[in-house]
């Protein structure tokens, strides 16, 4: 190559890096103005659920000042950590700018973190009844029915929430339920470039909210208050996934 050559031959992929910066330096939702009532529930199963996938929604619900509140329904006691993951998950979420006394975690001998189990419907719809009941929820978000990973508590989630709306018997209306979209194993690998692509899909019913660096940041910080959790294989998601930068959100209707 000449240097001459050589230089056009840097040209593009540095353009290429300064467009991926500016498209990365705050944080976007689609479209734009989206309205998900508050207070809201983000219903997950594990400890490091809220970190792990739903960073982004949590981090741009907090910024325009929605009230958030975390239910998770283990204490991910798979390993026999539980109580160290409690802990961690209130500091993960005062992380992400929710408030300890608006976090609760539970430890139901029928709802125990197992990669075989499904959860059963009836109970966790209960328990997500009085909870929307109690604290007047306006909408849950939680995972969609292919859990992102098959994971049967995700699930769960999904089944029950639905449960809990049709069977809401209280004289307010039921909450909407918000579910994080499943994309496929490619597109959930794809980290940054997830945040760029944004899916235009974002159609009605469709919420998108995708961080910028800032907001990436801070939910590294969030997964580094789960330390018992970050084994290497763990960095490797964290640096590759997609739900760490985009959540595409749908309406369950
Ligand atoms: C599921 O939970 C409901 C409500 O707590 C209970 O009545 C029912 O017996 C449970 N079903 C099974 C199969 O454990």
């Amino acid at each position: 190559m000449t240097p001459r050559s050589r230089r056009w031959s840097l040209f593009f992929p540095s353009l290429a890096v300064l467009f991926l910066l500016y498209l990365l330096q705050s944080p976007t939702t689609y479209p734009p103005g989206a309205n998900i009532p508050s207070p809201i529930l983000l219903l997950t199963a594990h400890p490091d659920d809220e970190c792990m996938f739903f960073a982004p929604s949590v981090l741009a619900l907090r910024e325009i000042g929605k009230e958030v509140r975390g239910l998770c329904l283990s204490v991910g006691n798979a390993d026999g950590l539980g109580l160290t993951r409690q802990a961690e998950l209130a500091r993960s979420y005062g992380v992400l700018g929710v408030e300890e006394n608006k976090v609760k975690v539970l430890d139901h001998p029928e709802l125990q973190d197992s990669i075989t189990q499904a959860w059963n419907t009836s109970l966790v719809a209960q328990i997500v009844r009085e909870y929307v009941e109690e604290h007047g929820i306006a909408s849950i978000i939680t995972f969609d029915q292919r859990g992102i990973s098959s994971h049967p508590n995700h699930i769960s989630l999904f089944h029950g929430a639905q449960l809990a709306q049709r069977t809401y018997a209280s004289s307010q209306s039921p909450p909407s339920i918000w579910v994080l979209h499943t994309t496929g194993v490619l597109a959930k690998y794809t980290g940054y470039l997830g945040a760029i692509y944004r899916s235009d899909k974002a159609s009605k019913g469709v919420v998108v909210y995708a961080s910028g660096v800032r907001e990436y940041v801070t939910a590294l910080r969030a997964m580094k208050e789960h330390w018992s959790q970050l084994v290497w294989f763990r960095w490797l998601y964290v640096g590759w996934s997609r739900y760490m930068w985009v959540n595409e959100l749908r309406e369950v209707v």
